[in-house]
């Protein structure tokens, strides 16, 4: 069956997971300290498809503000914008985890305005978890949240939704004066039930002292080898946003691809070479 076809039999939320064999909460927090945990995010149903196989976890993050709709940061992105891109991964995702980010705004009121949202996301995408931005400072929230059936991957070090406080994006830990802050957040989101923990933007050395601190797996973006698992932007790692930061690997250059096929299509078109004769209706064929 190609992915089309599964594609398009899903309907609007997806069916129960129970038959699809997804990886489940408990079983991704299992693999702490083992075999690394392979993490990407995906916004659309047919890049979901593609990645499904291929990753324990499918992150639906607020960077989509920057990398599909062109905002200068991540502060714009409102929860319709989530629910809208988490529904769509979860019409292409049968296998990986789906967690789908909490925008800026949603959730840092009171823990239950964030159970409100988070609700919301979790009935109307069908995904597992939610994940938010935050250290000590979000653990009542995670707590209210977790108590509550909601599953909470927390994400701290650089938190671009602090951009305007930090004045931008700035790597954390480089001073060894502020890892105590940060392995202290760690601690925190844990002990709060946090399932697993984004660590964004550290050096290595502060990497490691996080994921030997707790017991929950720590994803890594920026941070080194020294975390439980791996997670890029999936339009970083295919060369389809300009900005390259340093922690990113280009496996793949879409851009290229892109501009070549649609130099080649201006061409033809104006050369009238396209359509030809493959791609016109004729009469008494039976074509699709
Ligand atoms: O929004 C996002 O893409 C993220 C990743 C950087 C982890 O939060």
């Amino acid at each position: 069956m190609s992915s089309q076809s599964t594609l398009s039999k899903k309907s609007a939320v997806a069916e129960p997971d129970v038959k699809r064999k997804r990886m489940t909460v408990p079983n991704f927090m299992a693999r702490k300290g083992g075999e690394p945990l392979v993490c990407l995010t995906a916004y659309t149903a047919h890049v979901a498809n593609l990645l499904d196989k291929r990753c324990d976890l499918l992150l639906v993050g607020d960077s989509l503000g920057m990398v599909i709709h062109g905002m200068p940061n991540t502060l714009g992105v409102t929860l319709e914008h989530m629910i809208m891109h988490g529904q769509g991964v979860m019409r292409g995702a049968e296998k990986s985890l789906v967690v789908v980010d909490m925008p800026f705004g949603s959730f840092e009121e009171s823990p239950e305005i964030a159970f409100r949202n988070a609700s919301r996301v979790i009935k109307e995408t069908g995904c597992a978890a939610i994940k938010l931005e935050g250290g000590a400072e979000m653990a009542p929230t995670i707590r209210h949240l977790t108590r509550r059936g909601i599953p909470v991957m927390a994400h701290i070090g650089l938190m671009p939704q602090n951009m305007n406080v930090m004045g931008g994006f700035k790597v954390a830990g480089r001073d060894e004066r502020d890892w105590q802050q940060i392995i202290q957040d760690a601690r925190e989101v844990e002990k709060a039930g946090a399932f697993s923990v984004v660590v964004e933007g550290v050096t290595e050395p502060l990497a490691e002292k996080i994921t030997d601190s707790i017991a929950i797996p720590t994803i890594g973006i920026g941070a080194s080898v020294k975390c439980d698992g791996q997670i890029l932007v999936f339009e970083d790692m295919v060369g389809l946003f300009p900005r390259v930061p340093t922690f990113v690997k280009r496996y793949g250059n879409m851009q290229e691809m892109i501009e070549g096929a649609a130099d080649t299509y201006a061409e033809e078109v104006k050369a009238r070479r396209f359509p030809g004769e493959d791609h016109v209706y004729t009469l008494n064929k039976k074509d699709g």
